[in-house]
């Protein structure tokens, strides 16, 4: 096995990078923290530039790397295995950045503690740690998990706070013909043991205490929650309201802890909305798509932190919407979770 050296620039920070790995895993690894979303070569959130060295791009996908990048020198970092020694240009990182301290990803046995569906289509699973017995994670990252009698890994958000490292819990979506959420919803089993590998993702809340402004949608609502139940352990003073979209009625869960943070925190507001009301939901809150149920109640949010969970549609929805609302980009941060279907349209092969 041949071992080359990563250098990245303009920081001058050296890293060494197996040929059967990528670029990002061998950074991962060794606890520098590059920019990463799917981590499967369909978001393109890890692209950087190559100045020096080659590389086998074979796995990236066209969508996502386009050819003109290619030419360009652009790599996907997640998909990208040294040929030499290579030489990236990170711009726009900064070093705080690039030294983020990132929870040690390994591969964990488990134990299912606890399943149970919290809607018609959402399953709430508790896995107890079994080896190592706790995971130390940031509130807002997610883990793998391989699909029982499969080689398929699948990712999934913690809902718990980081406090509660030794039984992790996730919102399991079904989705027809899903790979992995057909085995939650008809074989998982109380006291199986799975294997997961984490934790994953770089969505957490910034330190910074600006104003927050979550938004989730559906099983989106996991590391958001992962994220409010810490800042009610730690009392976070910061203004922040979480807009919750769901179809009708019966797609809400958790709704007295999610009002309930409204007294366990010092400055916060819960808003759920429903898109597709009908007489029998006898609702009485707001309607409409989260999006806009956003504009309207949050004309000006300048200063403000966005933080968006949910579908690739509901977040691309929602960023000119918190532009025009005066969230620079930059300050929006946010957690696409690509379907199966969305994720094969992109060339990769994440989903849930
Ligand atoms: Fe590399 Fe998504 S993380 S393409």
């Amino acid at each position: 096995m041949a071992e080359y050296n990563i250098t990245l620039m303009p920081f001058s920070r050296r890293f060494v990078c197996r040929d059967n790995e990528t670029i990002l895993a061998a950074a991962l690894r060794q606890g520098i923290n590059l920019r990463y979303g799917c981590r499967q070569g369909g978001c393109g959130t890890c692209k950087a530039l190559a100045v020096a060295g080659d590389l086998d791009q074979s796995d990236a996908s066209t969508f996502a790397l386009m050819d003109f990048e290619r030419d360009q020198g652009y790599a996907l970092l997640c998909s990208a295995y040294p040929l030499s020694d290579v030489t990236l240009e990170l711009a726009d990182y900064d070093l705080s950045e690039l030294d983020e301290a990132v929870g040690q990803i390994r591969e964990y046995q488990a134990v299912v503690r606890d399943v149970a569906f919290v809607t018609h289509d959402i399953v709430d699973v508790q896995l107890a740690l079994v080896e190592p017995a706790s995971m130390n994670f940031t509130a807002g990252q997610y883990v793998e998990g391989l699909v029982p009698q499969t080689n398929e890994w699948r990712a999934y958000s913690m809902a718990n706070p980081p406090s509660q490292s030794g039984v992790l819990e996730f919102l399991v979506k079904l989705i027809p013909d899903g790979l992995a959420s057909s085995y939650v919803g008809n074989k998982l089993k109380l006291g199986e043991h799975v294997t997961i590998s984490g934790p994953y993702g770089r969505f957490h809340l910034r330190k910074e205490p600006r104003p927050a402004l979550f938004v989730a949608g559906g099983a989106g609502l996991a590391p958001i929650l992962s994220i409010l139940r810490e800042m009610a352990e730690t009392r976070d003073p910061r203004p922040s309201i979480f807009f919750y979209g769901a179809r009708r009625r019966r797609d809400l869960f958790f709704l007295d802890e999610l009002y309930g943070f409204e007294n366990r925190l010092p400055d916060f507001r819960f808003v759920p909305a429903l898109s597709e009301t009908a007489p029998d939901d006898e609702w009485e809150g707001d309607t409409g798509l989260i999006t806009d149920v956003v504009a309207r109640k949050v004309p000006d949010a300048s200063g403000w932190q966005s933080y968006l969970c949910g579908s690739g549609p509901m977040i691309d929805a929602a960023l000119p919407v918190l532009e025009r609302s005066g969230i620079g980009l930059r300050n929006c941060f946010y957690d696409k979770f690509l379907s199966r279907a969305e994720s094969i349209s992109l060339g990769g092969a994440t989903g849930r």
